[in-house]
């Protein structure tokens, strides 16, 4: 059995989203509710603003502000516009740690017609965390998230 219900997840973004129009409220409960879902480190989003990605709503420890194109996981994942998982995060060239406990990561690109906007990027203390469920799962939810935005 998988380690999350992604619909079950996807349902409660839904309901919690729905009514609010506030971009910054939607954001910070949805990602509330996938850090306490997925039981992970750190999950967070950051977001394009010319060359670098920009802090956005976060759970988790402090995190570096800002990333440059194309420079660790997420600026892999938003050069490459493309999800990127990663099951030992010591052995991924350039990664950046924001946090020492972190051992595997996962990468979601946020697009607007097909332009990268931003990233979902979770963190979790166990190497290898993330598997293809995942991906699929957490793919689905951004594809719900990117109307918020
Ligand atoms: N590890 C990321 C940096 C962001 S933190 O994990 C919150 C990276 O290599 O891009």
């Amino acid at each position: 059995m998988n380690k999350v219900n992604y619909d079950t997840l996807l349902n409660q973004i839904k309901s919690i989203t729905e009514s609010e129009t506030n971009k910054i409220a939607n954001l910070s409960n949805s990602i509330a509710l996938i850090h306490e879902s997925l039981n992970t480190l750190w999950t967070g989003f950051y977001f394009v603003e010319g060359d670098e990605l920009v802090l956005g709503p976060f759970q988790g420890p402090v995190a570096c502000t800002r990333i440059k194109f194309d420079k660790g996981v997420c600026g892999k994942a938003w050069s490459e516009n493309k999800t990127l998982t990663v099951a030992d995060v010591h052995s991924f060239d350039g990664h950046i740690a924001c946090s020492a406990l972190s051992n595997s990561e996962i990468v979601i690109p946020l697009r607007i017609n097909n332009k990268v906007v931003g990233v979902l990027d979770i963190d979790s203390e166990q190497l290898n965390y993330f598997n293809s469920e995942d991906e699929k799962g957490l793919e689905h939810l951004v594809s719900y998230i990117e109307k918020l935005l």
